[in-house]
């Protein structure tokens, strides 16, 4: 499917809560088809190092803006780059994850972001999978297939659980998970919903592969119907 003329032309877009298998989904899509991937919450976790290093009140949008805007977020590969520098370790940790919760409520800061993730898939000819929060609704609202993934919330905290290593308390992580999808679902600015073209996949109970499936046969369907 990924070589030839036939090749997949467009945005997919995966859009969901924390820990409900984006990432993964999202990676193994791209490579399936020979598309680019994007991270676009690499993109608000990148913002808020920056505001960070910068010393900035994450709730000064002003400041956040103005130390935002000088400063240049892309991705290689699976890493995050600010101003070429990767910084994909710094950006998982706790502290940054925070941050970048409060950095993604900002109007001004998300302008840029999403201009930047823009800019990113144009470069790339205009194909990519790309998956964060708003990439259905505003990043891409043209999108020939979207996805908005879902799981249970003990799924999504055994699954965050796993990636950090078992090394947290699991009910901190349960309680942090809930925390963010409420910000990032309540916010003003880009709220995190599921459109109503956005086909939802509960992925609770499927394993990687079975997810990939479900989505390779909604594009299946989509070039067809073109
Ligand atoms: O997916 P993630 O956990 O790496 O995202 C980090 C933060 O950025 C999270 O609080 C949600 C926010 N985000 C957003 O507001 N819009 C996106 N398109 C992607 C992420």
């Amino acid at each position: 499917m990924s070589t030839g003329a036939d090749r997949w032309r467009g945005v997919i877009a995966i859009d969901g809560p924390a820990a409900s298998g984006k990432s993964t989904l999202a990676r193994r899509l791209a490579q399936e088809l020979g598309l680019a991937w994007l991270d676009t919450g690499g993109f608000y976790r990148a913002a808020a190092l920056a505001a960070l290093r910068a010393g900035a009140d994450l709730e000064d949008e002003e400041r956040a803006v103005e130390v935002v805007r000088r400063r240049m977020v892309s991705q290689e590969g699976s890493r995050i780059l600010l101003d070429g520098e990767d910084v994909e370790t710094e950006i998982r940790t706790p502290r940054v994850t925070e941050a970048a919760s409060k950095v993604a409520l900002l109007p001004g800061v998300r302008r840029i972001m999403v201009q930047m993730q823009r800019g990113w898939v144009e470069e790339r000819g205009g194909s990519a999978v790309v998956e964060g929060r708003d990439i259905g609704s505003v990043v891409f609202p043209d999108a020939p297939v979207k996805v908005y993934l879902t799981a249970q919330s003990d799924e999504r905290t055994r699954r965050r659980l796993a990636e950090l290593g078992d090394a947290r308390e699991p009910s901190a992580v349960q309680e942090s998970l809930a925390r963010r999808d409420r910000t990032d679902a309540t916010r003003t600015a880009s709220p995190m919903r599921r459109m109503p073209d956005a086909v939802e996949i509960d992925t609770t109970t499927l394993s990687p592969d079975q997810a990939v499936e479900r989505v390779l046969g909604l594009v299946r369907a989509t070039r067809l119907a073109r």
